[in-house]
């Protein structure tokens, strides 16, 4: 299609962006919502003077975006060149030919066989923090379930790349630098008109210096593994082991340091979205939970779930896969065209930032009759077959769709499973929830949740 045959999408004035600017500033969603409605799922708006980017919940145009035309675009520097700085170079915030390289260097590590091998790592981590809370309650029942959750996905990732190497207090302090460094990227992501006042107020030196520290604990770890000569069958070792076909020479120490801290990045705050948002879904649909632990008594009874007995949780997953059409960690994904690109009849002009918008996806009432209602008969096998491509995208899509989707289901079916099986749970509700949408979408306040040890539990 020539540049003749295309028109812009629709605009939404300069005026009425720059009205918004507070409304958007605190929670870009229902900004964004009130866009599509005006103007249809793909528009344009102003991120400043002369700088316009094309926001977008058309399943069709996120396909050829991600799928069939994904060689035409790479990420955007607003998040990636963020991440990028501080944590370095690695699968999630590469592009191009260094990205190939690494996917198909890595992707093996993450196939089936694999995950089996981590699943007792995942497991046993699930039941330590399970003790630690149930150890926490005999003193305050009340909890964040969002701080909860990322304290057991953290752990997990942890445990998964580096084993028992270890200790808890380095744990923590590795815990400690990736928060810091998170929390800056979001804040320098949300407010770019500071950026020049976070390098003159020192903020910024104060983040790489963390980068540094950061960098410190996991290279020495990488280290004493390399020294050690042990095998572990977990992530570290997988990264150590690769070999690239074509020189048949494996990663060198700075690429694995990169690809870890990625790993950590990418695979523990997602996953503790999810698993929040999921107890809060199942809090206010007790029914839905009553199901869970249903299922979870016919299939497991009072013994873990293992990498074979997990398929059996039908119900379980439907709800998983709800909770995250509903609350997508990855609320909305980033692009920019290498060259000028159209679909559709709408021009996509070169270095034009694209916001593939999950969210808005998510709840598309031509996809999803009644959107809002929480419906997890909505992933039927019969119903997900009937659905178009790209209407569902938790974890993106096309060859860069999440390389650790398999890992956060296993993770994430088990901890429901082994929780259901220990615990009730119950919302407070005098603690209101909101969406806090930042680079994964986050419960503003937390998600208060009162936490019982079931009386008839066997499991310990
Ligand atoms: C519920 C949990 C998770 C969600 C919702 C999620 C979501 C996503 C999404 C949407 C992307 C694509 C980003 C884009 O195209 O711009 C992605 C990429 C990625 N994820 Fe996940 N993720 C989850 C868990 C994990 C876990 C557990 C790991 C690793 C252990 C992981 C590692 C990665 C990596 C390395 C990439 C970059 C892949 C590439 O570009 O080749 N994720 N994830």
């Amino acid at each position: 299609m020539s540049p003749t045959d295309t028109k812009q999408a629709p605009v939404i004035s300069p005026l009425r962006t720059i009205k918004n600017i507070p409304d958007f500033v605190k929670n870009p969603i229902p900004v964004l919502d009130e866009y599509i409605s005006t103007a249809g799922d793909t528009f344009s708006l102003y991120l400043g003077p002369g700088n316009k980017a094309t926001v977008t919940a058309d399943p069709g145009l996120i396909q050829h975006i991600l799928q069939k035309n994904h060689r035409n675009y790479r990420k955007s520097h607003l998040q990636t060149d963020q991440l990028a700085h501080f944590i370095g170079n690695g699968l999630l915030t590469s592009d191009g030919d260094y990205w190939l390289q690494q996917r198909r260097l890595i992707q093996p590590g993450f196939h089936r066989k694999k995950l089996s091998g981590l699943a007792g790592i995942v497991l046993g981590e699930i039941d330590l923090y399970l003790d630690r809370l149930q150890r926490r309650i005999t003193e305050n029942n009340t909890v964040d379930m969002f701080a909860e959750m990322t304290e057991l996905t953290f752990n997990v990732v942890a445990k998964s790349l580096f084993s028992s190497d270890v200790e808890k207090r380095v744990l923590d302090q590795l815990s400690d630098h990736f928060n810091r460094i998170q929390s800056f990227v979001a804040k320098k992501i949300r407010q770019p008109f500071l950026s020049s006042w976070f390098h003159l107020s020192g903020e910024h030196q104060k983040h790489e210096a963390v980068a540094v520290a950061l960098k410190d604990i996991v290279r020495n770890i990488v280290r004493q593994r390399k020294q050690s000569g042990v095998h572990p069958d977990d992530l570290l070792d997988m990264l150590l082991d690769v070999r690239y076909e074509d020189t048949g020479e494996g990663m060198t120490e700075r690429q694995v340091l990169e690809e870890s801290l990625i790993l950590f990045i990418a695979g523990h705050e997602t996953s503790a979205n999810a698993l929040a948002w999921t107890w809060y879904l199942l809090c206010r649909h007790p029914e839905a939970a009553a199901r869970i632990r249903q299922e979870v008594e016919t299939v497991l009874g009072d013994a873990p779930p293992t990498f074979e007995s997990l398929p059996g949780l039908v119900y379980l997953d439907q709800v998983l896969q709800e909770s995250m059409r509903l609350y997508p960690p990855a609320w909305i994904l980033d692009r920019v065209p290498v060259e000028d690109d159209a679909f559709e009849g709408i021009a996509l002009p070169r270095n034009q930032n694209i916001g593939i918008y999950t969210y808005g996806v998510h709840r598309n009432p031509k996809y999803w009759p009644d959107p809002e209602k929480f419906d997890p008969s909505r992933f039927t096998k019969e119903e997900i077959k009937k659905r178009p491509a790209f209407t569902y995208l938790p974890f993106g899509g096309g060859p860069r769709l999440c390389i650790g989707a398999n890992f956060a289901m296993m993770e994430m079916q088990m901890a429901l499973a082994r929780m259901i099986q220990r615990f009730d749970f119950e919302l407070i509700p005098d603690r209101p929830v909101e969406l806090a949408p930042l680079i994964t979408l986050r419960p503003k306040n937390g998600i208060w949740i009162r936490v019982n040890k079931r009386q008839d539990v066997l499991v310990q």
